[in-house]
């Protein structure tokens, strides 16, 4: 059946065409449909450990509900072990702190080198764990996060201070040291992506590194933990702690932990600069929720727009958090627009996420998909037009639901304001530019926003008006390493990818040189 698919026209489904930048329309291996699961432990100082308290959690497929693995659950005392391990890794003079930064960019390009080795098999279980199409845990979510490795590879040697002018008989140069030991805490979304985005840009500046994947989706990280051993990283210097959110908890109160780099809710984030400001002011940066408008002028391209429209909210089953979950479209072409939009969410395939030809698998968790079906209940209970989908997919087990697309969404409605993370799409009507730039501004959250339209003139007006940290012009959801990604307002602070990630794991330190004038 895959052999079948892979050389039919059917490999080529509409979403791989849309996202042509990143994915390749090469052929894909076959996916291995039961990855072995190799590691289930807590990685600390390059050696596999049970829990000191005995627990673990189970990691469940969401495709078929059923339980794939036992995992060890770090708790307080595994976190204070992982935390020393770090700080033991950082200490002046260890070995890490000694090495040539080009020896680091050597150790993360090979890294990168390992996972694309093993790409078919991350890939498998990637989609086993997470419930993710395999077309795109290979197509995308590998080649973005070995390509990141090797983006921030190349920065290790080149992360340079500055010699400064100084009044008096002195001169200044700036150093950038590493901050110290980092907990980074991530969620479930793009598992191994986000890994890769916080591991790279740690490690080529000389950081230590305490990593605790999202609980639903740990195998992958365990996975790349036994690479880091591979691939030769000191020992202390990459740890991995499987756990619940308490485990996050326990990191972003830690004394010993000088920095908290968070991927996940806006909730969650709060609770974290919290806990900085209650212990030791640990450094904090924050990727959190958006309600990202994507804004269709009514002179783009109709075909193009629907397409990109419908990508910008149900790729990856809408769990992403610059989604485009507010599309305002322009008055003139709106009727057309949600009728387009309707038939393409009804063309759809969704299922088997090993099956190539799937676009869409199921949700992360039941929880996940309780929330998702809440909202959309809110939604035709606050008098949304629902044009398709609307429910669970009930006719197979999983936590499907149907793709979903309401029309006559109000700017007040729950399903306009609150982050659904699932595969629902809002259509709401506009009229004038700077009325929908106001309405789109109109949120706690300011991660990204998409504008469609072939009027250079509105396109920069509305660039210049939005507040986010993205702005796609005639695209979405074009994620690079070199470019980078955050939030205005209460989607975080901070930026990932490119120069820019750079600073979060850096201090800058001033050395001050007397230089005298003349020989006494
Ligand atoms: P979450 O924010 O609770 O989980 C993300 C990570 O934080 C996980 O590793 C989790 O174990 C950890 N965590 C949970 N509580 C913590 C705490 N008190 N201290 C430290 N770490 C903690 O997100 P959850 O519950 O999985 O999803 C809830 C909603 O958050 C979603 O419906 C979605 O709206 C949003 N979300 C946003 C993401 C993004 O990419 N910005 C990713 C995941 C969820
Ligand atoms: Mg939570």
């Amino acid at each position: 059946m895959l052999r079948f698919l892979r050389s039919s026209a059917m490999l080529r489904a509409q979403w791989v065409k849309s996202y042509a930048t990143v994915a390749k329309e090469a052929s894909i291996p076959d996916p291995q449909t039961s990855p072995e699961v190799l590691y289930t432990d807590i990685f600390i100082n390059n050696v596999w450990h049970k829990s000191e308290s005995g627990r673990t959690f189970d990691s469940i497929n969401p495709t078929t509900e059923e339980t794939i693995a036992q995992v060890q659950l770090a708790g307080g005392e595994d976190v204070d072990f992982a935390v020393k391990a770090a700080r033991q890794a950082f200490k002046f003079g260890s070995p890490w702190r000694r090495m040539d930064a080009s020896e680091r960019g050597r150790l993360l390009y090979r890294l990168a080198d390992l996972m694309e080795r093993d790409q078919v098999y991350l890939a498998s279980l990637e989609t086993l764990d997470n419930g993710k199409p395999y077309n795109m845990s290979y197509n995308v979510d590998l080649p973005l996060a070995i390509k990141n490795l090797r983006y921030f590879a190349g920065w290790a040697d080149k992360t340079q201070g500055k010699t400064i002018p100084m009044d008096g008989d002195f001169l200044t140069y700036t150093r950038h040291e590493p901050v110290g030991v980092c907990a980074q805490i991530i969620p479930w979304n793009f598992p191994i992506l986000m890994m890769a985005w916080k591991l790279g840009p740690a490690l080529a500046t000389g950081n230590t590194i305490i990593l605790k994947p999202a609980e639903q989706t740990t195998l992958t990280a365990l996975y790349i933990a036994q690479l880091v051993k591979e691939v030769g990283f000191p020992e202390g210097v990459v740890n991995v702690l499987p756990g619940m959110g308490d485990t996050g908890a326990l990191l972003a109160n830690h004394q010993d932990v000088d920095k908290v780099a968070f991927t996940g809710s806006t909730e969650v984030g709060k609770s974290i600069q919290l806990a900085s400001g209650n212990t030791n002011l640990k450094r904090v940066t924050l990727e959190l929720g958006g309600k990202s408008p994507n804004i269709i002028l009514a002179d783009a391209d109709m075909d193009y727009a629907v397409e990109m429209a419908h990508f910008g909210l149900f790729f990856n089953m809408g769990q992403c958090c610059c989604a485009g979950s507010r599309t305002f479209v322009e008055d003139k072409i709106y009727d057309e627009f949600v009728e387009r939009s309707a038939e393409r969410a009804g063309k759809r395939t969704v299922g088997n996420p090993f099956e190539l030809n799937t676009e869409q698998g199921p949700q992360i968790s039941q929880d996940q998909m309780i929330k998702i079906l809440c909202l959309i209940e809110s939604g035709k209970e606050e008098g949304a037009k629902l044009v398709a989908g609307g429910n669970r997919s009930d006719d197979m087990p999983g936590y499907f639901v149907q793709p979903t697309v309401f029309a006559d969404v109000q700017d007040n409605m729950a399903i306009a304001r609150e982050e659904i993370f699932g595969p629902v799409q809002q259509l709401i009507r506009f009229k004038q530019l700077d009325e929908v730039i106001v309405r789109a501004n109109n949120s706690n959250y300011g991660l990204a926003a998409g504008i469609f339209t072939k009027d250079l003139d509105k396109a920069n007006y509305l660039v210049n008006g939005l507040r986010a940290g993205t702005v796609w012009l005639n695209t979405y959801n074009v994620l690079a390493a070199q470019a980078p990604f955050g939030g205005y307002k209460m989607s975080g602070h901070g930026r990932e990818n490119g120069e820019y990630a750079l600073s979060n794991y850096t201090e800058v330190k001033s050395v001050i040189v007397k230089v005298p004038q003349k020989n006494s």
